[in-house]
């Protein structure tokens, strides 16, 4: 038995040693010290032994057993660092290996343009209000004084998605919607895209956008209407800009105004980018019609006010000295990355 015991002990030892990997080794621990492994079976036969013999086999059976359990020990030790170092050689860092560039994003020109505009008018207590694309032909022409036999409709080629149903091509609809859903004092910008069937160019897409605005309460007056541009295009483009207005014709505001900016290139005296005029025409505006007040619920007896619709391409164009319109809508990043 003494034999049996040092022959499976020199055994145990060498395959222990051997095994290649922890799986191996727990299935050695299981073959030789398990339940059912090697030195039980040598066990079991103690009970022939006398009286005397037992607990010396006993004391060398207990060694074998904690020589092969250290050795077990020692090894999955040593199997758990190779492991670990292969897996730290596998996933060394080269620091000296240059760096993935990620591409950051920007706003884009017009996006970061209207973000300025409506922090203007934020500040000078004016409400951000959204108005549908896809817009009757009543809120973005009937209501706002343009019947549908009125020559004004032809100046904006609008796109009709069926009879009583258009593509909005003026963010004034917002106006009328605003109007007729609320009680003054109104005090609301309105931005967003408009369409019209023009021909693309360098000035000109089907798709542009425009900020409107509205102020209706007690006792507005057109001196409100020029106090609330100058302060917005002086914080816009610097205290100096001056701003020049011109009579002018929009059904449904009366008294009407065509709004130009002090060029901010040359400051008036004319060049290149206003093409020597010096000014350089960026809106309309006016006092909203009486007729407007009154088919929105409003009575014109009591309440008045201003209205007035900027076109933020032109906007965009100047502020980042952009020359075709195209670019803001073809989507090169080469372009797109500059700002
Ligand atoms: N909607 C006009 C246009 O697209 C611009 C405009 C003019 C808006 C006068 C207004 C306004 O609110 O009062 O040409």
């Amino acid at each position: 038995m003494q034999e049996q015991l040092q022959k499976m002990k020199e055994e145990g030892l060498n395959a222990i040693y051997a095994a290649a990997d922890e799986k191996a080794l727990d299935a050695l621990r299981v073959k030789y010290l398990g339940k059912k492994g090697e030195l039980t079976g040598i066990l079991k036969q103690m009970g022939k032994l006398s009286a005397e013999e037992r607990p010396v086999m006993g004391q060398i059976a207990n060694e074998v057993r904690a020589a092969l359990e250290n050795a077990i020990g020692d090894c999955q030790k040593k199997l758990k660092k190779a492991a670990m170092d292969a897996k730290l050689k596998a996933e060394v860092i080269d620091v000296t290996m240059p760096g993935k560039r990620r591409s950051i994003g920007k706003v884009h020109p017009n996006t970061a343009v209207m973000n300025i505009a409506k922090e203007i008018f934020l500040g000078m207590g004016f409400d951000v209000v959204d108005g549908p694309e896809v817009e009757y032909d009543y809120y973005n022409f009937e209501a706002l004084n343009i019947p549908k036999d009125h020559p004004a409709r032809d100046s904006q080629d609008t796109f009709f998605v069926s009879e009583n149903i258009v593509l909005r091509s003026q963010t004034s609809s917002v106006q009328a919607r605003v109007m007729e859903k609320s009680t003054p004092p109104l005090r609301i910008i309105s931005p967003g895209r408009v369409y019209r069937s023009d021909a693309i160019d360098a000035t000109h897409s089907p798709l542009f956008h425009q900020i409107e605005g509205l102020v209706v309460d007690k006792g507005v007056t057109m001196a409100d209407l020029k106090g609330t541009l100058e302060t917005f295009f002086q914080k816009l483009y610097g205290e100096e800009a001056k701003l020049r207005f011109r009579p002018h014709h929009f059904p449904f505001t009366e008294p009407s105004a065509e709004v130009a900016v002090s060029c901010f290139n040359c400051h008036g005296a004319g060049c290149r980018v206003c093409k020597g005029e010096g000014w350089i025409e960026l809106l309309g505006c006016g006092m909203v019609h009486p007729d407007v007040l009154r088919t929105c619920g409003i009575d014109p007896e009591v309440y008045s006010g201003f209205a007035f619709g900027l076109g933020l391409e032109r906007i965009s164009m100047r502020h980042f000295g952009i020359s075709d319109m195209r670019l803001l809508y073809e989507n090169d990043l080469r372009f797109l990355s500059q700002f």
